[in-house]
């Protein structure tokens, strides 16, 4: 049987991809997934664009392929950074022998027959293409809602690198869905750039399923007992979507509400389309309607013209909002986006100390959070097996949890009392 490394980075969407490759490809022959590079007949970096530091590790990857390879393995670029390198990717690393673009991924069978195949349009409608099934975890079932991005955020580069968005069809979803669940899945996790936009760009004009309704559909699945979403924008988030996120049982109690600055202005220049008042009081809708609820966010710091100010703001939301989890980055300027050409760039020691600054306060905050969970009862849903006898799990409002035992707790949801806590993660003891 043929061998195949593959190495993915990026969001969970680019996890998702990956599967979908593995099936297009084990459709045509089978492949048995290695992590020894030299015994790899087939090689794919599934690759993300979303900041420089990922792009410029890339090349130096395909050297260290290069040198470990066998002689007759094949190296493929796939992923948001094929789609805007595209051919460029072949004229640096003549090696690589395939580039197939975010949006091209259901080519991957026709691209591995072909030599310096670069497949990279953005617009191609995958959005009826009927993957393959195959998950890398039984009880962790991902199902793609929506392809591509209809915003122009001035500092992102996913609308190049993924296209136009286009809905796919709610009973392919939930087709995907029910075959997640019958081999074991009792969660879902719906992918989509902006999933609560669902249902504005359908590619056949015969459906008018929005977000919300979505959501209602998927809870009648039998034998589904949880729905997670990722990500949520701000902007989308009318009462009705955030009184069926508080009202059905089966929606998970965490929310990403992605922030990306608490400075309206900079939002302004970030064409977010929102307000700092809209965020917050988005927010203290989430917790007056569900009080249990975990709110987490992206936020970057140092975007162009910054100032003191608008970083003020920023850290004011963190203390108004308390988000759970922060995900925080330094603004990186992306080809094919209107913010790098913005002439006031910010030093970089001075968004390292916003950085800084940011992130030891929310740390500050987050201890507060996880303190308070000693002792309390959560139910876990178990899907991952860890080394030393341990099993992973999330509870309902996404705390990611450790505790003794074995294979048996896989695919239960389990009622867990907290005995230690750290800032990552929750350990417990399994009560009955
Ligand atoms: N620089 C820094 N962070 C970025 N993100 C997106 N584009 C950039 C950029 N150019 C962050 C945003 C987004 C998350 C996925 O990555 O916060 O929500
Ligand atoms: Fe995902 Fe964005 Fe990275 Fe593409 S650029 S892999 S969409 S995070």
């Amino acid at each position: 049987m043929k061998k195949l490394y593959i190495e993915t980075l990026g969001c969970a969407m680019n996890v998702r991809d990956s599967e979908h490759m593995i099936a297009e490809l084990n459709s045509k022959e089978p492949y048995e997934l290695t992590e020894e590079l030299n015994e790899a007949d087939l090689i794919i970096i599934n690759t993300c664009s979303v900041r420089e530091k990922p792009v410029s590790k890339l090349f130096s990857e395909i050297g260290i392929f290069n040198k470990y390879k066998k002689e007759s393995a094949k190296i493929g670029v796939t992923g948001c950074t094929a789609s805007h390198l595209g051919k460029e990717i072949i004229k640096r690393a003549p090696s690589v022998d395939f580039v197939l673009g975010a949006r091209n991924i259901s080519k991957i069978t026709q691209v591995i027959e072909q030599r310096h195949a670069v497949e990279i349009d953005i617009n191609h409608d995958d959005s009826t293409y009927a993957f393959g099934e195959y998950r890398t975890n039984p009880f962790k079932s991902m199902v793609n809602i929506s392809m591509g991005c209809d915003k122009s955020c001035t500092f992102c580069i996913v609308p190049a690198t993924r296209g136009d968005e286009v809905s796919i069809p709610s009973d392919l979803i939930l087709g995907e869905i029910a075959k997640g669940v019958k081999s074991g899945a009792k969660e879902v996790m719906l992918l989509g750039q902006n999933v609560n936009n669902y249902g504005k760009h359908f590619t056949a004009n015969d459906e008018s399923t929005n977000f919300t309704q979505l959501l209602q559909k998927i809870s009648k699945i039998d034998g589904l007992e949880r729905i997670r979403f990722t990500s949520p924008h701000p902007l989308h988030m009318d009462d009705e979507f955030l009184e069926e996120f508080a009202n059905n049982p089966k929606i998970c109690k965490q929310i990403h509400v992605p922030l990306q600055s608490g400075s309206t202005s900079l939002l302004k220049a970030m064409r977010r389309g929102y307000s700092k008042e809209w965020f917050i009081n988005r927010c203290e809708k989430i917790r007056t309607l569900c009080p249990k609820a975990t709110i987490s966010t992206d936020i970057i710091v140092g975007f162009p013209n910054e100032s003191e100010e608008d970083f003020a703001d920023t850290m004011d939301v963190l203390e108004k909002v308390r988000f759970e989890q922060l995900f925080s980055f330094k603004y990186s300027p992306r080809p094919h986006t209107a913010a790098a050409e913005f002439k006031e760039q910010i030093p970089n020691e001075v968004a390292g100390a916003r950085l800084t600054k940011l992130q030891a306060r929310h740390t500050e905050i987050l201890d507060e959070i996880m303190e308070a969970q000693m002792g309390v009862e959560h139910k876990v849903y178990f899907d991952e097996l860890k080394a030393g006898g341990k099993v992973s799990g999330r509870s309902d409002d996404g705390k990611l949890f450790f505790v003794e035992g074995s294979e048996e707790l896989l695919g239960k949801i389990v009622n867990v009392k907290v005995t230690k806590v750290s800032r990552g993660a929750l350990e417990g003891i399994v009560s009955a």
